[in-house]
């Protein structure tokens, strides 16, 4: 069991090449060139202050064709202050360099568990394991979930704390523009209406650690996937990583500083009956950087059915997706090894 103690612990005791587990089948590898940057792919940026202003108008229709054309966008002057987020990473880099005793305390198996350490993807079903370790905080509701939360390092809790209410209020934020934009919301009472579910939404902040590889041509930090959830807000640190499928190739995203990337869920992609596109991404590692990025996870709440939105089914758009219920996302997460979109696939 070894392994399942992770790749932080891993590079501790000092490797030079990729233990077998970690390697995958050639044709799963990833393709690193220099090409790849000089491609100089952009993702659409939307901002935030536009979306707030007299141009909302405008801000919504690249909102839109960024959610249909990508399933992902980067999110600039978004008013989440650097000092919280600079404190969230650093608290999160902290936690993983607390000796590797004290970061199994929170190894669990519970996919519901309300902290959760753990390496890989999904490390019961993973053939071929990932090169990450993560530390998953539910968010939601606070005053439940804080208790188990880590006590150390000491600043974790209440970097965590304010990260995620920060975080969450943004995230309700683009849901009233996403809402808007899919043509849902004519008058504020529409849009009260409509946010409730949201507001009491799961919320669950996963902080990756990626360590530097010796051999990042034959593994991957998170191999291809969609988020199951409505929209991830995701933050990376300057080492590039995160790469999403378009028209038909990897392209890499380039860390902006100061921007979430945020991108649409498969359960946001049902909910615009297939409008939006839940997009794969992955991640690739590096042999000279660790990286570490935090992701917040956003979903309606875990007793909700995921249906398209009935405004968006009629004749021209016949309804594309059968209503799923969210703890059979989990259920299908926990069972398999990893998902591209086999899932969503299946629900249609
Ligand atoms: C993820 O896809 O969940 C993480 C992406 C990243 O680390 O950039
Ligand atoms: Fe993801």
């Amino acid at each position: 069991h070894e392994l399942h103690k992770g790749v932080k612990h891993l590079c501790e005791r000092g490797i030079t090449k990729v233990p077998r587990k970690y390697i995958l089948p050639a044709l799963d590898r990833p393709i690193l060139t220099k090409k790849d940057d000089a491609t100089n792919f952009k993702l659409p940026v939307i901002d935030f202050d536009q979306l707030q202003g007299p141009n909302r108008i405008h801000a919504l229709e690249s909102l839109s064709k960024a959610c249909e054309e990508y399933g992902f966008f980067q999110l600039i002057n978004h008013g989440i202050e650097c000092q919280s987020i600079l404190e969230m990473i650093e608290a999160g880099r902290k936690f993983f360099d607390l000796s590797f005793e004290e970061r199994s305390k929170y190894m669990s198996n519970d996919l519901r568990a309300p902290v959760r350490y753990g390496t890989s993807f999904n490390q019961n079903k993973d053939r071929v394991f990932c090169w990450r370790d993560f530390l998953k905080l539910d968010c939601h509701p606070l005053s439940d979930v804080l208790p188990y939360w880590p006590s150390s390092p000491t600043e974790l809790r209440q970097a965590a704390v304010n990260y995620s209410e920060k975080t969450r209020f943004l995230y309700l934020m683009i849901v009233e523009a996403i809402l808007e934009s899919l043509g849902l919301v004519e008058t504020t009472k529409d849009s009260d209406d409509h946010i409730k579910e949201f507001r009491d939404g799961s919320q669950l902040l996963v902080v990756n650690c990626y360590p530097s590889c010796p051999e990042p041509d034959l593994t991957l930090g998170i191999p291809p996937h969609s988020d199951y959830g409505f929209l991830t807000l995701l933050l990376q640190d300057e080492v590039k990583g995160l790469q999403i499928q378009h028209e038909g190739r990897w392209v890499t995203v380039e860390p902006v500083p100061n921007s979430f990337v945020i991108n649409v869920g498969d359960h946001l992609e049902i909910f615009s009956n297939g409008r939006y596109k839940s997009v794969l991404h992955r991640v690739l590692v590096n042999r000279l950087k660790s990286r570490i990025s935090i992701a917040s996870l956003h979903s309606l709440p875990f007793e909700s059915m995921i249906r398209p939105s009935p405004k968006l089914i009629n004749d021209a758009n016949p309804r594309r997706y059968k209503d799923t219920d969210f703890a059979s996302f989990i259920e299908y997460i926990a069972s398999h090894e990893h998902r591209s979109k086999n899932f969503l696939e299946s629900r249609r």
